[in-house]
Formats: C-alpha cells, sequence, structure tokens
C-alpha cells in the first residue's frame, strides 16, 4: 500500500500521473507539491486543485512550493503544455487555497510522520525536494523510495540538444539531491530511481488510447476524441473526467505532432507514477549519476558513469526497460474505472 508523496508541474502528463495516483486502489495520496516547471507554480496549484475538485478530492492537501530554480531565473513551456498548462481543458475554479505549509515544508513533516513508508515522486523540477533536503538532510533516509522523471542518457535531449526539460530548468536542484544520495552511498539508503526519456519516449499515447479510456470509462458517446478529425473541437465524452483529460491531451499530440513524431504524445510522468507505485515494471540498472552545470553547450545533461570511471558509487537507479503496452493496460482500466464511478 505506497503512501505518496507527489511533486509535479502540472503539467499535462503531470495531470495524468495525478490521476492514476488517485485512482489506484493501493495509492494512498499524502499531498500534492507544486513546483515551477512548465508553468509557474501558482498555476500549477490552480491546475492540481482544479484536478482535484474535478474528482472531488478536495481534501486532499496541496502545497505551494518554490517559484523559481535554484540559481537561474525560471523557464516555462506553454507552448508544450498550453497557456495555462493543462491544454485545451477547462478545469473548475478551486473553491479553495493551498495548505498552510510550503512543499519544502511537506517533504520534510510528512516524511517525519510516516518513517520508512513514503514514495516521492518528482515529475517536474527537484527544486522543492532540493530545498527541503538543505533544510532537512534527514529526507532521503526516511523515504521508502524516490522516483524523479527526468534526464536524458543515451537520447538527445528535449531541451537542449542533450538536456531534458525536468533537468534543464533547475540543474542545481537534480545535481544536489543526487549529491546527496552519493554522501549516503553505503548507509543502505534505497536510490533514487530516475525515469528519463530514453525509457519515457517510448511511452506513446495515441488517440486510440483515448477512445480505450472512453470505453473503460463507460463514457458515452465513446468517442473521446475523433482520430479521423484529429484537429476536430474539445470532446463531447460524456463522462467529466474523461473530457478534461481528452481536452489536454489533445493539445500535446498536436505540439508533438509539429516537434516530434507525429499525433503522439509521450506520457513520461505517467510512467514515473506506475514506477513508484511498482518499481518492478521498469529494468534498472545501478550507476553513479551527476548532471553537468557548466558546460556552455552541456548544462543541464546527466551523465551516467556505467564502467565507474570516476571512482564514485552509485547514487542511482536508471530505468532503462519497460512494456510500454502494458503500461498502457494497466493506466487506461485504473483510470477508466476510477472515472466510472
Ligand atoms: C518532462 O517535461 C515536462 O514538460 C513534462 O511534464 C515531463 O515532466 C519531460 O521532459
Ligand atoms: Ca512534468
Amino acid at each position: 500500500m505506497p503512501k505518496v508523496l507527489f511533486d509535479c508541474d502540472t503539467g499535462i502528463d503531470d495531470s495524468l500521473a495525478l490521476l492514476y495516483l488517485l485512482a489506484h486502489p493501493e495509492v494512498t495520496l499524502l499531498a500534492v507539491l507544486s513546483t515551477a516547471g512548465n508553468v509557474p507554480a501558482q498555476q500549477v496549484s490552480q491546475n492540481n486543485l482544479g484536478w482535484l475538485e474535478l474528482v472531488g478530492r478536495d481534501d486532499l492537501e496541496v502545497c505551494l512550493g518554490a517559484d523559481a530554480p535554484l540559481a537561474t531565473p525560471l523557464m516555462t513551456t506553454e507552448d508544450t503544455h498550453g497557456p495555462l498548462g493543462v491544454g485545451y481543458a477547462e478545469l473548475p475554479t478551486p473553491r479553495r487555497a493551498e495548505s498552510h505549509r510550503t512543499a519544502a515544508q511537506a517533504w520534510s513533516e510528512i516524511t517525519r510522520a510516516h518513517p520508512g513508508e513514503v514514495v516521492g515522486l518528482v515529475t517536474g523540477p527537484a527544486t522543492n525536494l532540493a530545498l527541503a533536503i538543505r533544510g532537512d538532510p534527514g529526507i532521503p533516509a526516511r523515504l521508502r523510495r524516490l522516483v524523479l522523471m527526468g534526464g536524458a542518457f543515451h537520447h538527445a535531449g528535449n531541451t537542449t540538444p542533450t538536456s531534458e526539460w525536468n533537468v534543464a530548468v533547475d540543474p542545481e536542484a537534480w545535481h544536489e539531491v543526487l549529491h546527496a544520495y552519493e554522501e549516503l552511498a553505503g548507509t543502505g539508503v534505497a536510490l533514487p530511481i530516475l525515469c528519463p526519456l530514453d525509457l519515457t519516449e517510448t511511452v506513446e499515447m495515441t488517440p486510440d488510447h483515448l477512445l480505450r479510456l472512453a470505453d473503460a470509462a463507460g463514457s458515452t458517446p465513446a468517442e473521446a476524441l475523433s482520430a479521423d478529425d484529429p484537429d476536430g473541437g474539445r470532446s463531447v465524452a460524456s463522462n467529466p473526467l474523461v473530457r478534461a483529460f481528452t481536452d489536454a491531451v489533445r493539445f500535446y499530440f498536436e505540439f508533438h505532432r509539429e516537434h516530434d513524431s507525429g499525433y503522439i504524445a509521450h506520457m513520461h510522468d505517467p510512467f514515473a507514477a506506475a514506477v513508484a507505485v511498482d518499481p518492478t515494471v521498469a529494468t534498472l540498472l545501478d550507476a553513479p549519476v551527476d548532471v553537468e552545470l557548466t558546460g556552455s553547450l552541456t548544462r543541464g545533461t546527466t551523465v551516467a558513469d556505467h564502467r565507474h570511471m570516476w571512482g564514485r558509487p552509485d547514487n542511482a537507479r536508471i530505468a532503462v526497460a519497460t512494456d510500454p503496452a502494458a503500461f498502457f493496460d494497466r493506466m487506461i482500466d485504473t483510470v477508466g474505472g476510477y472515472a466510472r464511478d
């Protein structure tokens, strides 16, 4: 029964990660932490509160995080996720505000309240977590496990030629988190699991997956999105959750068609959520990992020293293989069943 602390920059794919965690019968979601990334942190919080309002979970704490990376100004990516971060979705206006505690406080206090039980999941820049560890270096030892979406190892970057978005926005944050784990090597603290682009770009959602999601939710009409008319208007699915998610992801399909390999969308963050719930869905390879901070061409690049040339201990487990079809089957059943209820 994983207890999950979810730190995200919602975000279209973060949205599905959130829905998966809410939907999963074995997951207890402890809090949702908003970090600046795809859109500013305040907007991320509005999105998180909006999704929770839509599914009737206004009991769940949302904590606002830092509004800028550790050492550089914030860059956001509205061209990828839409002006508000959730594509074309129109989420309900939240009727409540964030929690009184910050995201960094939540990392510290929630892991103290549940020592050894909390699964941390970060699907945005790691700013909140790095700040939290600065103030409370005991966090890694209190986590049951930590999963971060980010990095690119043998794969082209999606932000610079070699860097992935979550790391590129705040390279210092990933650097600090990875160094914190390096210092703990040999103490029995579970190494963080990294879900890099190499793998997450193989997890491609298609319009057919959305049709299956609508079916699984018992949504009528079943056509949540017409594959024949990909530029068609808003979703007409009768189920509000399916409708909102379809409107969100249509923007992502259009972005990928323009900049990537077709009318698909990479489900980076939902895949990381699946790994957080059950790490056996991925093959993991341990290695010393660090982040380039100074290279004029390579700042924000993740580097894995598989041959141990640095003489440093392993500080991370890299997800290197998975079964994307099995992932989508699980995701559709879980979120579809939740939407149906
Ligand atoms: C990551 O970047 C963000 O835009 C996505 O939400 C995902 O977390 C992929 O590089
Ligand atoms: Ca994200």
